[in-house]
């Protein structure tokens, strides 16, 4: 088994990031692969959230995994119900990132074909978890691949086939992986990315960090400018 080093992506590595994406997503309309220019403006927008696994005796990109940050209320979930992977992503350039979000939205998830099973996803998964912890996310969120579903299409709907993944009946290669690095299921998107085999079916996953702490101060609550403002108005002499 070869020793993986997990490290932030490296704008010189991108080529061999973006090299990646037609074995990994081979189905996946090309606009939404990611090129070597869009990894690099990945690095550029948010460096701490964008990883790569990287096998140490041939120092070869074998895995990435990208994201940004955004707000995602569990409460209200309407937005993300609805949207699709090109609009969360702004196709690809991350110009929906919010430093001040609460969640971190992952994009990309792939491990070359030849290193798959050992583990290398699961690294990943655990760079982006400890990320989230260090920077007291929520969470994180993500709309997930449903690869296994093509062969299943005339045989039964979406629903039924995301059912049987999470009880296990089913084993999907991205779905499972993902239930087994903590990711709750939060429901099924529609025509979220153009991959032909799924009929563009995805998970809206989500996994909420446990060690993460209500405050009265969080992340993305904007400064209380007026709050502070007001009462010292209030107490000029009229
Ligand atoms: C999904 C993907 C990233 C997983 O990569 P990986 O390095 O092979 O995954 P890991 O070896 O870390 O496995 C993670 C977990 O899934 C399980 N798993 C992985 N493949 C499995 C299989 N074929 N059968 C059963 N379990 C499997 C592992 O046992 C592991 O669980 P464990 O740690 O509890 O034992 C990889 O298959 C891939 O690149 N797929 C194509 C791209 C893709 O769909 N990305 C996600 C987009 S949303």
């Amino acid at each position: 088994m070869s020793e993986i080093l997990i490290l932030n992506t490296h704008p010189e590595r991108a080529d061999e990031c973006a090299a990646l994406q037609p074995l990994c997503y081979p189905t996946l309309a090309a606009d939404e692969q990611v090129t070597p220019a869009q990894f690099i403006r990945h690095v550029h927008v948010f460096p701490l959230g964008q990883f790569m696994a990287v096998d140490r005796q041939t120092d070869r990109v074998v895995g990435t995994t990208a994201g940004f940050l955004t707000h995602y209320d569990r409460i209200s979930p309407d937005y993300f119900r609805h949207h699709t992977f090109y609009e969360a992503t702004g196709g690809n350039w991350l110009t929906n990132h919010n430093p001040s979000g609460n969640y971190y939205y992952g994009i990309d998830m792939c491990v070359h074909p030849d290193y798959r099973g050992q583990g290398i996803a699961r690294k990943l998964h655990d760079a982006r978890k400890a990320l989230a912890r260090r920077l007291g996310l929520k969470g994180q969120v993500l709309g997930g691949m449903l690869p296994g579903y093509a062969k299943y299409t005339h045989v039964m709907s979406v629903h039924d086939y995301a059912h049987h993944v999470q009880k296990g009946v089913i084993h999907d290669s991205t779905f499972t992986t993902q239930l087994r690095n903590g990711f709750e299921f939060r429901g099924l998107l529609q025509n979220y990315l153009k991959d032909p085999p799924t009929n563009g079916w995805s998970t809206l996953l989500e996994w909420p960090n446990p060690g993460y702490i209500e405050t009265t101060v969080n992340r993305g609550t904007p400064k209380p400018v007026t709050q502070s403002i007001l009462p010292r108005i209030a107490a000029w002499p009229l």
